[in-house]
């Protein structure tokens, strides 16, 4: 049940407030950890012992003491999320407008996390035109709205204006926080980093592939709901993520044989290795020791583990890389029709901000049926997820 996700909870003064320490309650048992930020009205509505208690947290409202003046800062950093719960008009209107004449305003101007709101107040309040115009803005500024319910509202009146219920917002968090679901129940293996040809007990031959863009799709797609294995090459940057299945290799022939016994059980492969092309043809039981001026260490191909994947396919999306220097959409062709690809993705060393060891890539995509899609550079993250969506397109 362990989530982690880390919810900043603003509480402005609505009645509704006094629901708080359950939607705390109820969102730590969720596996959230809550911070608080209340406004002054609301703390005649809530006590901020009892929120504090829950929450486990100290809360925090003070935007001008000078222990917590540069809190809403902090704090925005800190969450995953923010939730305005309840939303008054007053704060909504607030919200709308940038006015920053409070902590719990302040945060929210300095959250960059997600944002969601609550709103709650009586039903000619919601209905007026200005607080509808306010809300559309929230909306059009990327806040989600939750609710509000209908039903009885404090002032007896029977209307739309309910704060939704805590149980609703907490399903409704947690849907946003984990993001769409759409490669549940499909299985799909990548490759990635560099693979190590040993040359002797204490030498091999490597590449400078980091394992970066394989990592973020393996983790990208284990979010969006698929069973993830990785199969990554030794020597990169290190990777761990308790929903990928990572099996660890050296050689590109170790490469090969994990490759072979993931593929018949995958949905899709996306091998995104730098398979070594050539190997030694022997490798020294012991340490070379240095002794001419020129040394010549003779190299074997390598399996090509792509192209064998190609033969074996039935059914599966298969998807390769190709990162190329010249010619780059010609030879890209080439390689997606001499292996049977689904997908090539084309990295060029040619765009600054691609390659190896970079937090960003920039990618063109051939299909099978000769279609090809230009991305503009973009977070590795981002171009895991532009790759899946074309996977996913496939199934
Ligand atoms: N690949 C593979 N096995 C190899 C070499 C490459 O599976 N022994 C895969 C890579 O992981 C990549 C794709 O094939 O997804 C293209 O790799 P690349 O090195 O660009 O292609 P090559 O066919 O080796 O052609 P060249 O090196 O001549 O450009």
């Amino acid at each position: 049940m362990a989530v982690n996700h880390k919810v900043l909870l603003g509480i402005s003064g609505s009645i509704a407030a006094y629901k708080t320490p359950d939607l705390v309650r109820l969102l730590i048992k969720a596996g959230c950890e809550v911070k608080v930020v209340i406004t002054e009205s609301a703390k005649s509505m809530v006590s901020e012992l009892s929120l504090a208690t829950v929450s486990r947290n100290v809360v925090v409202s003070d935007i001008a003491s000078q222990a917590q003046w540069n809190n809403h800062v902090a704090l925005g950093l800190w969450a995953n999320v923010m939730l305005v719960a309840p939303g008054s008009a007053n704060t909504i209107a607030k919200m709308a407008n940038g006015v920053c004449d409070n902590m719990l305003l302040a945060c929210y101007l300095s959250a960059r996390c997600p944002v969601m709101l609550a709103p709650a107040m009586d039903l000619d309040m919601f209905e007026h035109a200005t607080t509808q115009k306010n809300l559309a803005i929230l909306k059009q500024n990327g806040v989600s709205i939750i609710g509000p319910a209908s039903g009885e509202l404090a002032s007896g009146l029977v209307g739309q204006g309910r704060m939704e219920e805590p149980q609703i917002i907490v399903e409704q968090i947690l849907r946003l926080l984990k993001g769409k679901q759409d490669l549940t129940g499909k299985h799909i293996v990548v490759s990635a980093g560099p693979t190590r040809e040993p040359i002797d007990p204490v030498r091999y031959l490597s590449n400078y592939s980091t394992g970066k863009m394989g990592y973020a799709i393996a983790e990208q797609a284990a979010k969006r709901g698929a069973q993830v294995t990785l199969i990554a090459g030794k020597g990169g940057d290190t990777f761990a993520h308790k929903e990928v299945k990572t099996i660890w290799v050296d050689s590109a022939e170790e490469m090969y044989k994990a490759c072979e016994l993931e593929f018949e059980k995958c949905n899709a492969f996306i091998m995104s290795a730098a398979v070594a092309d050539y190997t030694p043809e022997t490798v020294a039981a012991i340490k070379i020791k240095k002794k001419d001026d020129e040394m010549q260490i003779k190299l074997k191909k390598t399996t090509d583990i792509l192209a064998t994947l190609g033969e074996q396919k039935k059914g599966q999306t298969l998807v390769g890389f190709a990162l190329e220097t010249n010619d780059e959409i010609e030879n890209a062709r080439g390689k997606l029709k001499r292996k049977n690809l689904d997908l090539i993705i084309l990295n060029s060393m040619r765009d600054a901000g691609a390659g190896f060891g970079t937090d960003t890539n920039k990618i063109t995509v051939l299909d099978k049926n000769e279609k090809v899609t230009h991305f503009e550079l973009k977070t590795k993250k981002d171009v895991a997820n532009d790759i899946l969506d074309l996977v996913a397109a496939t199934f």
